[in-house]
Formats: C-alpha cells, sequence, structure tokens
C-alpha cells in the first residue's frame, strides 16, 4: 500500500435551473467511484459539489416564474440534493455558489489577482435593451445572420451556415427578453489577464494534468493564441457584487468554480480539516476535477490560470468525459429521450445504471450510448446472471451445516489466489478511470468462479451422503470468490456490498479485505440482491415525454376533463401575464413533428415572433395566414427541437381533442394588449 494521499475531488456544478439529467449522472457517477476507490484504498479523500446558481438564464427564469432567483434556487438545490443522494453519490458536501463561504472566497481570490496586477478594466460596447433596462448577453440578441441571410439567429453564431459574429452584426436585432431592438452601449468591464499564463499553463499541462486528447485540443488553443476574459456583467445581475465596482458583477462563470472552493470552506468549517491543507501550493494534497468535455476551456486554462494568480496551487488532474446518448441520440426533450434522474429512479435502483456507466466509462472522451435493450441485457447478464448468482447458488448449502458457519479452510486456494492476484489490475484500471477495463476484469473473474460451481456441483454432491464436508468446502471457496468481486465492486455498488458485508457478518470493507479468505465465521441468511430488469419497462423510460404543444389547452384540457381547476390566482400574478391580439403573417408545417405548427405572427409594437403550437390536428395552416388571434407574449422563449418558440398561442379545447383558436372581434388591431 502506498502512503496516505489527501485527495479533494469534484463534479461540475451542475446548473440550478433544471433538473439533474442522466448525462449529468454519468459525471456524478464517474466521480463518486473514483472518490469511493480512493476511500477503500485507506486514502484521505473528501468530494465536493454545489449548485451553479448565478447568471442571466437564473435571472430571468425566476422573473418569469414570479419568485426571487434565491426561492427558485433553493427549491432546485433540494431536488438536486435528493437526486444525489438517492443515486448513493457520496459528496461530502453538497453547496451553492450564491453561498457566503462561496463570495468570501470569490473576494478574497479577486482581490489577490487585482493586487498582482492580473486584473484590467476595458471599456467594451455591448448590446443593451433600453425597454428591460439591461445590458444583452450574445445569446439574448437574435436576427438575421449578416453572412447567409437565415432569419432568426443568436447574436454570436449562425446555426444555419456556422459563422461568428457579434451581435451588432445581426440584420434587424431584437432583444428576446422585450422583442424591441436593441441599442449599443458603452460599458466598464474587468479582464482577467489570461495571456499571461500562457507559458505555466503550457508547463502545467505537460505535466500530465489532462487527458492525450484534451493536450491536443489545449496547443490548438495556444496555438490561437490566449484571450484575456471578461470577468464581469452588468446590474441587474444575479451574483455577487464585484469589490469597488458598484454595480459590476462577477460573471457566472467566474463565481462557478470558486464554487467548488466555497463548498470546501463549508466543509471545512463542519468537520475541522483545513483549507490551506488542500490549496496552499505545496499543501502537497491532491486535487481532480471530473468534468464534461464541453466546459473544458474553463477549467484548463481559465481555472488553473485564476488559482495560480490567486497565490494557490493549481488542479493535479481535470479530467474530462463524453456526453451520454439514448438509443445513439443525443437526449432531446421533444423526443422524449430527456431522461431525468428521477424519473429513472422512480422505476429502477440506482445500482443498475452505476454498473452500466461503469461497466461502459473508459479513460476517454467518446460518448457513452445508453442502448436501453443493451441495458438490461447487460445487468440481467453480468449482475444477476453472474455476480449475484454465484452468492445465490452457495449461500443456501452453508445454512443447512455446521450452524451456518463457513468451512475453515479453502478445497482449492490457488483459485482464491487468482482472484486476489488481480487486485492490482483492478486498482490500477479504477486509478487510470478506466472503469470498464475494471469491469471486465471482474465479470472475467465471475465466470471463473460460475464455472468452479457448474463443475463441483454442490447441488448434486449435496444428495449424495456423506458430502456434508465437501458441499460445505465447495460453497465457502465460491462465497469467498464471491465476497472478493464485491470487494472490487464496492465502488460501483456501495449499497449492495454493504449488504453483501452484512451477510458475511462483517463491518466496512477495505481493498485489503479482498486478499484474506473469511474461514470458519457463521454467515447470516442470505437475501437476495438484486433481481432481472424487465426490458420492455426500461424501453418505457424514453417516449413518454410528450412532444411540447406550447398552447394553453395543454393544461385546460384536464379541467374540460372533469378535473379541477388550477390553484387560484391573485391579480398582481395575473397582470403579469402579457396578453395581446397577434396577426398570423404564415403558419406551416413543421417536418419531423405530428403536432406542431411554426408560426410568424406580428404583434404590433412588439415585432414579428416565431411561435410554435400544437394546433396541426385542428388546423391546415393555409387557413391560418391573416387571421387575428391571442397570444401570451412574455413567455420565455423556448428552445424546441426545431427553433425557439418566441410566444403561446391560446385556443380552447374539449376533452376529444378539439381545438379552437381565439380571436379578438372585428377592429382589433395586432399588438393591442388584452386586459
Ligand atoms: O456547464 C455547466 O453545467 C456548468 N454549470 C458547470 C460549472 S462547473 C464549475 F466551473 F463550477
Ligand atoms: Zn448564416
Amino acid at each position: 500500500m502506498t502512503a496516505k494521499r489527501r485527495i479533494l475531488v469534484t463534479s461540475a456544478l451542475p446548473y440550478a435551473n433544471g433538473p439533474i439529467h442522466l448525462g449529468y449522472v454519468l459525471e456524478a457517477v464517474q466521480t463518486d467511484i473514483w472518490a469511493r476507490f480512493q476511500r477503500l484504498r485507506g486514502h484521505e479523500c473528501h468530494y465536493v459539489c454545489a449548485d451553479d446558481t448565478h447568471g442571466t438564464p437564473i435571472m430571468l427564469k425566476a422573473r418569469t416564474e414570479g419568485v426571487t432567483p434565491e426561492a427558485l434556487i433553493a427549491g432546485v438545490h433540494a431536488e438536486h440534493a435528493r437526486d444525489l443522494a438517492d443515486m448513493l453519490i457520496s459528496l461530502d458536501n453538497f453547496g451553492s455558489t450564491d453561498s457566503r463561504e462561496n463570495e468570501s472566497v470569490c473576494r478574497q481570490m479577486y482581490l489577490a489577482l487585482r493586487s498582482s496586477g492580473y486584473i484590467e478594466k476595458r471599456v467594451i460596447r455591448q448590446a443593451y435593451d433600453s425597454s428591460a433596462n439591461m445590458f444583452l448577453p450574445d445569446r439574448y440578441v437574435k436576427g438575421t445572420c449578416p453572412n447567409c441571410g437565415t432569419a432568426d439567429q443568436y447574436g454570436d453564431s449562425c446555426e444555419a451556415c456556422g459563422a461568428t459574429y457579434s451581435p451588432a452584426d445581426l440584420k434587424d436585432p431584437i432583444s428576446v427578453v422585450s422583442g424591441t431592438a436593441p441599442v449599443e452601449r458603452d460599458s466598464e468591464h474587468y479582464f482577467f489577464r489570461l495571456s499571461a499564463f500562457e507559458e505555466s499553463l503550457k508547463t502545467w499541462m505537460a505535466g500530465g494534468a489532462v487527458q492525450p486528447s484534451v493536450a491536443h485540443k489545449l496547443e490548438e488553443w495556444f496555438s490561437q493564441g490566449l484571450k484575456d476574459w471578461d470577468i464581469s456583467r452588468d446590474a441587474p445581475y444575479f451574483g455577487f457584487e464585484i469589490p469597488d465596482a458598484p454595480g459590476k458583477y462577477f460573471y457566472v462563470w467566474f463565481d462557478a468554480p470558486i464554487g467548488y472552493l466555497g463548498s470546501l470552506t463549508q466543509l471545512c468549517a463542519r468537520t475541522g480539516i483545513r483549507f490551506e491543507d488542500f490549496l496552499a501550493p505545496d499543501c502537497g494534497a491532491e486535487m481532480h476535477h471530473f468534468i464534461g468535455k464541453d466546459i473544458l476551456y474553463f477549467h484548463a486554462l481559465f481555472w488553473p490560470a485564476v488559482l495560480e494568480g490567486a497565490g494557490m496551487r493549481r488542479p493535479t488532474s481535470v479530467h474530462a468525459h463524453g456526453f451520454v446518448t439514448i438509443n445513439g441520440q443525443k437526449m432531446s426533450k421533444s423526443r422524449g429521450t430527456f431522461i431525468t434522474a428521477r424519473s429513472y429512479l422512480d422505476a429502477f435502483p440506482a445500482e443498475y445504471l452505476r454498473y452500466y456507466f461503469a461497466a461502459k466509462l473508459g479513460p476517454g472522451i467518446d460518448d457513452l450510448d445508453m442502448n436501453l435493450g443493451d441495458f438490461a441485457a447487460r445487468l440481467n447478464s453480468d449482475i444477476v446472471g453472474k455476480l449475484v448468482n454465484i452468492a445465490s447458488r452457495c449461500a443456501g448449502f452453508i445454512a443447512k451445516t455446521d450452524g451456518g458457519r463457513l468451512a475453515g479452510a479453502l478445497p482449492e486456494p490457488g483459485l482464491f489466489a487468482q482472484f486476489t492476484a488481480a487486485a492490482d489490475a483492478i486498482a490500477a484500471a479504477y486509478e487510470g478511470h478506466d472503469y470498464a477495463a475494471a469491469m471486465r476484469e471482474v465479470m472475467g473473474l465471475a465466470d471463473r468462479a460460475n464455472q468452479y460451481i457448474d463443475q463441483r456441483k454442490p447441488w448434486a454432491l449435496a444428495k449424495q451422503e456423506g458430502t456434508g464436508e465437501e458441499v460445505r468446502g465447495v460453497c465457502t471457496q465460491g462465497l469467498n470468490l464471491f465476497r472478493t468481486l464485491m470487494i472490487y465492486l464496492k465502488p460501483v455498488l456501495p449499497a449492495m456490498a454493504a449488504k453483501a458485508e452484512r451477510f458475511f457478518g462483517e463491518t466496512a470493507w477495505n481493498w485489503e479485505s479482498a486478499s484474506t479468505p473469511l474461514l470458519g465465521q457463521p454467515i447470516k441468511a442470505y437475501a437476495a440482491l438484486a433481481s432481472r430488469l424487465d426490458p420492455a419497462a426500461v424501453a418505457r423510460l424514453v417516449g413518454t415525454a410528450p412532444e411540447p404543444a406550447p398552447i394553453a389547452t395543454a393544461k385546460a384540457a384536464p379541467a374540460a376533463a372533469g378535473t379541477p381547476a388550477a390553484a387560484p390566482l391573485s391579480i398582481e400574478e395575473f397582470a403579469r401575464v402579457d396578453l395581446r391580439v397577434a396577426l398570423i403573417v404564415h403558419a406551416e408545417y413543421v417536418e419531423g413533428a405530428d403536432k406542431l405548427l411554426r408560426l410568424r405572427v406580428d404583434l404590433g409594437e412588439l415585432g414579428e415572433r416565431q411561435i410554435f403550437a400544437g394546433i396541426r390536428s385542428a388546423y391546415d395552416p393555409a387557413t391560418l395566414s391573416g387571421r387575428l388571434t391571442v397570444v401570451v407574449a412574455n413567455l420565455a422563449p423556448r428552445k424546441m427541437r426545431f427553433g425557439v418558440s418566441e410566444g403561446m398561442l391560446l385556443a380552447a379545447g374539449g376533452g376529444g381533442g378539439d381545438l379552437f383558436l381565439l380571436s379578438p372581434d372585428a377592429g382589433a388591431a395586432p399588438g393591442m394588449r388584452i386586459k
């Protein structure tokens, strides 16, 4: 055993604006297995994470929902914490970037950067929404691509031709917050001088802090030259105000990675471990960040540079993984393949997913496909058919003999030795993030254990006279092989391992426990550790989410069918709904969507909008152009598979699927407010 290491590990912080989904679960499981493995080996390993709570999207979402951002993120935090705990993620602290501790670390690090000369003020020109009184991030400006002329493109790049540009280059730009045309304004911003760290980042990278495929990506970025980084945003902004800069806030991506340290600060206060023992430049501890490959720039360039500039140690490693696909496709809400942690947990045990991810996770950044048929087959074959089968075939015979004791010696110590000899290879695979290799090794051994039992046939032996000791020996051998494998799998299957520990009458296995067989001890009654998955039930994980139908009837229909009306609304709440008369300028079918029509509507002073409405079953698009109807105009834009929907059409609906668009009386004009 190597000397005891002191290790801090993190998973990227989930955004506090939506539920935990299987893509994030992959990351949490990857980190958790690594952390649990280190603890099983006897190292001191702390695993911290937090919700990522700041920034414009969360501020606007809270506004749309009519709650404070603090209330919004508090609700999400409780859900995230529950989901992660139920996925058996062994976090030592799950904080929030909106915590006091995080604010204090942000300030300290910023002031350290500033006093070392790494912060520079510069004036930038930025899109400004004068009706919402706010500066607009690039993605909050939309318009026509200056390069290819495609309408309805974001302010930073065109989805049709791939051109990148700034919002000022768009033709006919509009703010997605208010629908009005933005203006340009000057604003003083604070920049972190990333360019000053180029050489030291290269040295850090050359020391093996990132995977080889990631190092190539970083070299590409180095060759393009490192740009200084704007770490400030103007009010209104949900975040922390920058010291000595009223009205200026830290950009969410500045305080997010610092959130790792804010969370660590909370852990220190609770447990007595010391912050500087993990963050001082020569502290001797390790710091490992697990992240998705899409946020490498922030973690492999900005973050080590910010740490170094603030006088702290840099990460030991930044380990990136790929994305989860479902049945070969990107997760998508509209296709019903967006699986949340909760919808998974409502149907199946966490450990089945943990094992499946482990069995498919290599050390690289390839995407991981969760094919649902393969998931069921793999679980049934490996966990039920191989692993648990060893115990269930042997346990009963021990219970029947000599007071339920294991034999005093193994009949085949050589076979047991083969199992313990695999420990180093399995440990090296875990350490090197090659969980797939570790699982292959374990399942190869499980096959050998089953072959042994098949050959010795305890069930047939038990029918013969005078074979009691032999049966006990064979089953003691089988159970010890099972025990060794469960110890190897403890980082992946912690709950099953805990049950197996109790079955053997033991507590708290460590990695070394695998090297000595358990002999002469009584064991407890065996209860099944896992049961088969029904592939049909697994298939139901997808396809249940309905195609979004952004029209009011989606909610109105159940009331018509006899369910109670929604909770009462206050007049203030109702007043926040901006209902407008809309002129349908154009309507068309949406290829690939069987419920939707794409509409362009004219909202008078608010300009033109695109709206997707689930009215295809009731309306021929050709009959809609030129008609007046009613629209909710201040609904937050919704990104759908086919484009962004910037409002909601109102329609009446009966239980039978009939739909009736609302129309104002003659004389109403587009944009008129409905009160
Ligand atoms: O990409 C994301 O989901 C971010 N919320 C990750 C932040 S990780 C870290 F920097 F805090
Ligand atoms: Zn374009």
